[in-house]
């Protein structure tokens, strides 16, 4: 969950009195599918932010970037098409592709992001194999739940397999803005028009609660989306849409954006320090920006087992199977920095250094214990010392 906190009560009351005051019954009646034309305009001025250029006739406002990605898979997806994600990848895309019936299916994925190469052979036997490949979905600027960028070169690369291959990439990009040290690369929208098709949201820089996101396509697939979007909503928030426009238009949004990245960058700082000192042999990622960091276990530990011993001593995280869709990440978690203080981060991840600790010992104790001898009424899988 964003930190929401961060955010002065004052820039909302403004806005939203603003709202009230100055569009009252445009603000409370139906809108346009497509969204507010105004806040359409100001949209591209946040994405100009990270180098993207568009027509503001092809955004289409959304009800968060979740609505998008489900009305892209309504679009596109067929039951058995094939959507390529980054292996992990975010839990509720998976969902929605499921939900389509089509299969994920899951590219290599490293401290720099996806993989190239391992796009490139995954097409290939896809392709060897008859199967009909639609989306390329990846979150490329500090990636949910990697929290990794992918590299301008990578950037590049993937375009380039994707348009050889001929397959739409679905750019979603809630995190850009959210960077600590340095500007991630210029969305791959910036790069290529015809083949992306690019998510935003204002959940991360404003607030969720408002559920205001959106999709930049190309012009064909955003006709498509504009009736998709009517046949599922009518029309997206008008209340909220004008909210976002009256902040845009009266809040110093980019120096509120600047706060968010320092509230998150200590958080960030306070989490890695924290594993440090309480997980020196483990492994994990180091993000320079959004809200995860991917943590690493010793591979005989299953972090969805771990987890109800997690939560009983009140340290909570996603287990890495949940961003999998084929079981992959037992060995793995994310952990998130973005809600909690930076003491609560640290007592965290404190608790759960102990909770890895006691899972290993008990791991061990089993491991010692001698196999039961082979009677035939005794097929009880449990060592001899318990039950
Ligand atoms: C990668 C990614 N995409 C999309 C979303 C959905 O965001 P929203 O619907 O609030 O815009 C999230 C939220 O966490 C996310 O992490």
């Amino acid at each position: 969950m964003p930190y929401v906190s961060a955010l002065p009560r004052q820039l909302v009351e403004t806005a939203v009195e603003r709202t009230v005051r100055e569009h009252g019954p445009v603000a409370l009646q139906y809108g346009s599918g497509q969204g507010m034309p105004r806040l359409r305009e100001q949209i591209l001025e946040v994405m100009a932010l990270e180098g993207i250029r568009g027509s503001v006739d092809d955004v289409v406002v959304t009800t968060g970037s979740q609505h998008a990605l489900e009305l892209m898979a309504k679009l596109f997806l067929d039951p058995g098409d094939v959507v390529i994600a980054e292996g992990p990848s975010y839990v509720t895309a998976i969902t929605v592709f499921k939900s389509f019936q089509a299969e994920i299916v899951h590219v290599e994925m490293d401290e720099g992001g996806l993989v190239p190469e391992a796009l490139r052979a995954t097409i290939v036997r896809l392709r060897e194999a008859g199967r009909r490949i639609k989306l390329l979905y990846t979150v490329p600027s500090f990636h949910n739940p990697m929290g990794v960028t992918l590299s301008w070169q990578r950037r590049m690369e993937v375009l380039e397999i994707a348009r050889d291959a001929g397959i739409l990439v679905l750019e979603d990009n809630p995190y850009g803005l959210l960077y600590f040290d340095q500007a991630p690369p210029q969305a791959m929208r910036s790069i290529e028009e015809d083949g992306v098709v690019y998510l935003g949201t204002f959940s991360k820089t404003l607030a969720p609660g408002l559920r205001v996101g959106w999709a930049l396509a190309p012009h064909a697939i955003r006709e498509k989306l504009v009736l998709a979007n009517e046949a599922a909503v009518l029309s997206p928030s008008s209340f909220s849409q004008h909210v976002i426009s009256e902040y845009l238009d009266t809040a110093d949004w980019r120096g509120q954006i600047d706060t968010f990245r320092g509230v998150y960058r200590e958080r960030r700082d306070a989490m890695l320090a924290a594993l440090a000192e309480h997980l020196p042999g483990l492994r994990w990622t180091v993000p320079n920006g959004g809200f995860y960091v991917w943590l690493r276990l010793p591979e005989q530990l299953d972090s969805k087992a771990m987890l109800p011993r997690a939560v009983k001593e009140l340290v909570a995280y996603t287990p890495g199977t949940a961003f999998y869709a084929d079981g992959g990440g037992r060995d793995a978690m994310r952990l998130s920095f973005c809600y909690p203080t930076p003491d609560f981060i640290r007592e965290g991840v404190r608790r759960l250094a102990a909770v890895i600790s006691g899972e290993l010992t008990l791991l061990n104790e089993f491991a010692q214990t001698q196999p039961l001898p082979a009677h035939p009424e005794r097929q009880s899988v449990l060592p001899p010392n318990v039950g």
